[in-house]
């Protein structure tokens, strides 16, 4: 199966990798997607689709590329990563928001005053800070980012909360909601124009299972 001849699909690991899992075996494309294996390419010859089972911050990478026509990946993950993607779908799961959190009574905006942020998404809590004008020390964690008020490496946090579980297990609460983030489907430019029969028949099956 030549890269041409295929739809080459990259799928972010982690949470919404189950989602899109299932969604593309609901519309019949998804039998070779075995998740649970410790394969990184599920190869389906009979509809002549290639997916590949990456990190989420790489899907813009593969798609962005052109190795990957299209990615499943968080609406997080396109707004922190430089991207030239195209956006095509909102796919409805993986639903959760962004929040500035801490302990109680933490205050977020003074103006004099340098707030100390800890945050996997470094570009995103810049961006929101400097729109309102409240200077900033980033902390650039890789996770667990919950630990870092509770034991002074931070005022607060920006994070994703789509429960709250982990910000009550920690005593943090919400300060500020940010924006509401699920998952979608992007798509490189270039593969749009020249696949566009093939895209546009995916995304209408894949639209057809919201109704
Ligand atoms: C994410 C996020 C929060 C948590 C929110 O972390 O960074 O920590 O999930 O989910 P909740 O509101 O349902 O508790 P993840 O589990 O991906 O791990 P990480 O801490 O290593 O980023």
């Amino acid at each position: 199966m030549s890269k041409i001849d295929c739809l080459n699909i990259a799928i972010s690991k982690g949470r919404i990798g189950k989602d899109a899992s299932k969604i593309f075996k609901r519309i019949g494309l998804g039998d070779s997607i075995d998740i649970d294996s410790r394969k990184l390419i599920f190869k389906d010859k009979q509809n002549k689709i290639n997916y590949v089972y990456v990190k989420p911050l790489d899907v813009i990478t593969y798609v962005q590329n052109g190795v990957s026509d299209l990615g499943v990946v968080g609406k997080d993950i396109i707004l922190e990563k430089d991207n030239d993607v195209y956006e095509i779908l909102d796919l409805g799961f993986g639903k959760c928001k962004f929040a500035i959190a801490g302990m109680k009574d933490q205050k977020i905006y003074c103006k004099d005053e340098l707030l100390r942020v800890a945050t996997t998404y470094p570009n995103i809590a810049k961006k929101y800070f400097d729109e309102r004008e409240q200077k900033i020390q980033l902390i650039k964690l890789n996770g667990s980012v919950e630990l870092a008020p509770l034991v002074g490496l931070s005022d607060v946090i920006v994070d994703l909360v789509e429960t709250g579980n982990t910000l009550r297990a920690n005593g943090l609460e919400i300060m500020e909601e940010m924006f509401d983030i699920s998952a979608r489907l992007i798509c490189n430019r270039i593969s749009y124009r020249f696949k566009y029969t093939r895209i546009a028949k995916l995304v209408e099956s894949l639209k057809e299972l919201e109704n």
